[in-house]
């Protein structure tokens, strides 16, 4: 589940206009055993939506409405050349189109949700098999589409194409102008959040590969769902981040009737597996071997299935994402969901996990690469820990989460107890006032300082426990508690994220980079604050951080500062 697909270029078009047409509707719905399910969990969606408890949407419902809105849209290749308007004139003979936009990846590509169901139906009713010569095709129809001009004269006022935003994170060097122009480090770490989040469209498109997946996957198991998790909707995502997702077989369970009149009952005749991996591992090799050979778009498909949790990874081309689908893993689906509940429950939460994921990313303590690295999902804990150890706690502890649950919320996974409320309404929050800027250097305070040789990382207590095994990092896995989530960090990566908080929290109480430098439009603005910490330079500084330590304070702080001037102009060119 490793991070982002470098290649990918990915540029999104909001639309958001809703085109109303009064065209009839001529064809019928491609119907599948999975229709009623899909209908009953829109229904259920937006019954979740109205009832949204303290002004907050819980993960499942927003996630149903989602996959309602990702299961009514098709994803077009599309040609610049192509007038717009005409495009919609075309697709709205269909049906009402809800909303459409364009991005860029590999080409452009247009994703059109229509109001029905119906509506993709009738299209794809149109749509024909490409006839190519000296090439033999698999006749694989799915809902991702090519766009031909028949006619050849294009439209004098289209001649640049559709409109794209950029859909990948500004380039570091940006961001930190960008921050610099901001008036305080609280302004800093909101606009980072907010250059980084996943947009709307983006998060769309992830649920709309989904949806596709789905599609290939329902040629074995027409009941199933593909679900995205991780970072993808637990609201830490960050826009280029790959996509997790999960092959849901759970809805195929088979009903069980009470015991019927005529004493007789049907069962369906199965193969049965050695164990419950095993059976996951036939069914992602044979999945995989599906998306191989027959997925539109879908390129590296490589088969991990020995790993602690099988997967298969691979690159969904059309979309730019780098895709891990899993099977059987309902423990993350419920990692996800803790981080989503904590992530709505302060604002702060996620300021703070972007900045110092993305500060971590700046500086490689973290990285797309498997590895001796700290992974996001180790650093998110790290500030949750953190977050609950201030005074007072901005966010409760996973034991008063679990407290608080219903008999609804009750969840036992494969021994595991994963119970935790979902009503946000039930979480009191105790008055912590502390800001961004305070939270940013207490966290580097922190771990600067935090005992890593004997003590643990357990958001389950909140509090810090002594240490079960000798792995230089221990954070408890949340749910599986006798795990270790940073058990791959190895010592150097502990002692260079350390190095990086100290520098980092000498760095936040110097008034040369803490204040801001006042920005005139049009000028460069003078690097400060949050922005001097995602400095590249740093890393040079972390680098040569045994050197350092053999000199006196005056003479590292001075070469420091140094450093920062030297940023701050940089050589003019000739
Ligand atoms: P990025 O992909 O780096 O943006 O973050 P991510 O949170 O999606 O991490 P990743 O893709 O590595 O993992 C996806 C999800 O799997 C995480 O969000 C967690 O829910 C879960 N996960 C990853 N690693 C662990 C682990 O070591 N233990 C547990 N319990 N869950 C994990
Ligand atoms: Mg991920």
């Amino acid at each position: 589940m490793a991070s982002s697909f470098a290649v990918c270029r990915c540029q999104v078009r909001g639309g958001g206009r809703l085109l109303r047409t009064s065209l009839k509707l001529h064809t019928s719905l491609h119907t599948s055993a999975g229709t009623n399910v899909v209908a009953a969990r829109e229904e259920r969606a937006r019954k979740d939506v109205t009832d949204e408890k303290d002004g907050h949407k819980s993960l499942y419902a927003l996630q149903a409405e989602r996959q309602g809105q990702a299961e009514r849209s098709v994803l077009i290749s599309y040609h610049s050349r192509i007038n717009e308007k005409k495009f919609l004139k075309y697709l709205s003979k269909h049906g009402d189109i809800n909303k459409y936009y364009f991005y860029e990846s590999y080409g452009i590509y247009a994703v059109v949700e229509f109001g029905s169901r119906e509506g993709v139906a009738s299209l794809l009713e149109e749509a024909a098999i490409p006839s190519v010569n000296h090439e033999a095709m698999v006749p694989f129809k799915s809902r991702l589409l090519s766009l031909r001009n028949l006619c050849s004269a294009d439209s004098p006022n289209q001649q640049s194409g559709p409109q794209c935003q950029p859909q990948t994170t500004v380039p570091i060097n940006q961001l930190i102008q960008t921050l610099s122009k901001e008036g305080s480090i609280d302004q800093q770490v909101t606009s980072l959040t907010e250059a980084y989040q996943l947009t709307e469209e983006n998060s769309r498109l992830r649920f709309l590969v989904c949806s596709l997946l789905k599609d290939i996957a329902a040629a074995y198991f027409p009941e199933c769902t593909v679900r995205p998790f991780g970072s993808s909707v637990n609201g830490f995502g960050k826009l280029g981040c790959d996509l997790d997702m999960i092959l849901d077989l759970d809805g195929i369970s088979g009903r069980k009737t009470k015991m019927p009149r005529s004493g007789l009952s049907l069962e369906y005749q199965l193969k049965r597996a050695n164990s419950e991996r095993s059976a996951t591992q036939s069914i992602l090799s044979v999945i995989g071997e599906c998306v191989d050979q027959f997925g539109p778009g879908c390129v590296g498909v490589q088969k991990i299935l020995n790993a602690r949790c099988p997967l298969l990874r691979f690159a969904h081309q059309p979309s730019g994402f780098q895709c891990d689908l899993t099977a059987n893993n309902r423990v993350a689906i419920k990692s996800t969901e803790l981080l989503y509940l904590y992530g709505e429950l302060d604002p702060r939460v996620r300021h703070l996990v972007f900045t110092v994921r993305c500060w971590a990313r700046t500086h490689g303590i973290t990285s797309s690469i498997p590895g001796a690295w700290i992974s996001n999902f180790s650093l998110t804990v790290m500030v949750l820990f953190f977050l609950q150890r201030r005074s007072p706690p901005i966010i409760p502890t996973l034991d008063h989460l679990k407290d608080l649950a219903g008999p609804a919320d009750k969840s036992v996974i494969e021994g595991n107890d994963c119970t935790f409320v979902s009503d946000f309404s039930k979480i009191q929050l105790e008055s912590n006032t502390e800001t961004l800027e305070q939270l940013l250097h207490e966290f580097f305070e922190f771990y600067a300082t935090f005992p890593f040789s004997k003590m643990s990382i357990n958001i389950r207590k909140g509090k810090e426990q002594n240490k079960p095994e000798v792995a230089p990092l221990h954070i408890q896995n949340p749910f599986e508690i006798s795990l270790n989530v940073s058990k791959n960090v190895n010592a150097t990566q502990l002692e260079r994220f350390v190095a990086l908080c100290q520098e980092s929290s000498w760095l936040l109480q110097q008034s040369e980079t803490s204040t801001p430098r006042g920005y005139k439009e049009g000028s460069t603005p003078t690097t400060w604050g949050l922005a001097t910490l995602l400095l590249p330079s740093q890393v040079a500084g972390i680098k040569g951080r045994k050197k350092r330590r053999l000199e006196p304070a005056s003479v590292r702080i001075k070469g420091l500062l140094e450093s920062l001037k030297n940023n701050q102009n940089p050589p003019k060119k000739s």
